[in-house]
């Protein structure tokens, strides 16, 4: 028998039961749901509406309920439809007749919208965690092997030399915002439904405040309607997720293409790879394959919670219930994505011998040619078509920069001097770039303190 099932006489079939459960996703907020019963009886008891011996009756049968549920002497069913009601029946058959006073001000809706709040708020918080460690991960590493020189890519060709300290920032600052956005999102969310009811609000003389405060939540929410039809912080929450994907994806994308043979600048530690089960040679990148995989998931979350929503007419309808998976999976998935890649980080080796291979005989310097006949005054423009015929003409003989004599330079162009050569130098090229942001190792030095000090 249902716990709602006054007005029915008979009761759902037993494939309306199995369809209407939601136990199997929500039965993980079971911590969450007794904190907020506990709260909620709390709060009656000190405005009047439970004396002190029920409030102590109460309080010690939730902390039994969740005794029980903590070590697998209660295990909810289906038949209890959800963990709310799963709690508050076990609840009424330890406590007796003054269980079914648990439920006075409150309806299950603003029990569901402050359960996935609680739940929110602390994975919010272990989100937080787990994109700190791979933070500190990257800037450890940029520590470590930030000065091999590396060539900077455009197109996944070629481009300039840089330091790798520069390339890794670049994915360093993305973590540091997705950070932030976690930090936002949980700010935004942390606001207490518990109270509202069904959307209406209550007669009985209830302090919202006090349950707020009791959950550790900044304020109660204002409007009891929005309090229970509100999903924007799961979308958001999702959204935030999605986002932070995508960034871990990239960065998997670059460890799964530079740990080729081909590319051959960095080894994954055998900890975040897996052998092949036909070919013994093999030595898999599946680490960051799987985090590039599931970033498809997580950004489907996303798109299930705005669907969900669009078109519902408020306050509470049961299409919500379906609004956890796709929170859970996508919190979830993100925690452990951010974890596995700070490990991979962490016990990554950067081939450095392999990337003075990738450099030499390049035409990396290309840009460097023009900027040095621009510091002769010669226009950026011009100074870069006579770059490209120097290479075009290094091309066409198989050759490169360093064949090159000072005759062969000023038949380019007058304003070549003996100077050029000392612009032919990689490193010299990447250090000469100490523009704010740019990849000179100064320029780390000041980012690696910026992160370091959003760390601490
Ligand atoms: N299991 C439901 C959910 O997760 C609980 C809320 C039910 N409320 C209702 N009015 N039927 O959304």
């Amino acid at each position: 028998m249902a716990l709602w099932d006054g007005r029915f006489s008979g009761g759902p079939g037993d494939d309306m039961v199995a369809f209407s459960q939601s136990l199997d996703t929500d039965l993980r907020m079971w911590r969450e749901d007794v904190e907020g019963s506990r709260a909620h009886v709390t709060m009656l008891g000190e405005v009047g509406l439970l004396t002190d011996a029920e409030v102590a009756t109460l309080v010690e049968g939730l902390s039994q309920v969740e005794a029980e549920l903590g070590d697998g002497r209660f295990v909810p069913t289906a038949a209890h439809e959800d963990i709310h009601m799963a709690v508050e029946a076990r609840l009424t058959e330890i406590v007796g007749d003054v269980g079914a006073k648990l439920h006075t001000a409150r309806s299950r809706n603003d029990q569901v919208a402050t359960d996935v709040r609680l739940w929110l708020r602390s994975r919010l918080d272990a989100l937080a965690f787990a994109l700190t460690e791979l933070l500190e991960a990257l800037v450890v590493r940029v520590e470590a092997d930030g000065g091999v020189l590396i060539p900077g890519f455009t197109h996944l060709q070629r481009g300039q030399p840089i330091l790798l300290g520069h390339h890794l920032l670049a994915h360093a600052w993305s973590v540091a915002r997705d950070l932030d956005r976690v930090r936002d999102a949980r700010r935004r969310m942390n606001r207490c439904p518990l109270g509202s009811g069904a959307m209406a609000g209550t007669p009985h003389p209830i302090d919202r405040h006090r349950t707020s405060e009791l959950l550790r939540f900044d304020a109660p929410i204002d409007n009891a309607m929005d309090a229970v039809a509100a999903r924007d912080h799961l979308q958001e929450a999702a959204g935030v997720c999605a986002i932070a994907m995508t960034h871990l994806s990239r960065q998997s994308e670059e460890l799964v293409l530079w740990s080729t043979e081909e590319f051959g600048l960095v080894r994954l530690s055998e900890t975040y790879s897996t052998g092949s089960s036909i070919m013994p040679q093999k030595r898999n990148p599946d680490a960051p394959e799987l985090v590039r995989g599931k970033t498809g998931r997580v950004a489907g979350a996303v798109t299930s919670l705005l669907v969900m929503v669009k078109g519902l007419p408020l306050a509470y309808n049961r299409d919500l219930q379906e609004d956890r998976q796709a929170l859970f999976d996508a919190l979830e998935t993100t925690t452990q994505s951010a974890r596995i890649m700070a490990g991979c980080w962490r016990e990554l080796t950067v081939r450095s011998e392999r990337y003075e291979e990738a450099l030499k005989g390049h035409f990396l310097l290309a840009t460097e040619l023009a900027d040095f006949l621009v510091t002769q005054g010669v226009p950026f423009r011009d100074a870069h078509h006579v770059s490209g015929s120097i290479v075009g003409h290094c091309e066409a003989r198989g050759t490169n920069f360093a064949s090159l004599t000072l005759e062969d330079f000023v038949g380019f162009h007058s304003a070549f001097t003996e100077e050029v050569f000392e612009w032919l130098d990689l490193r010299a090229a990447a250090e000469r770039r100490t523009s704010f942001g740019g990849t000179a190792s100064v320029e780390i030095a000041r980012q690696v303190t910026a992160l370091r000090k959003m760390l601490a």
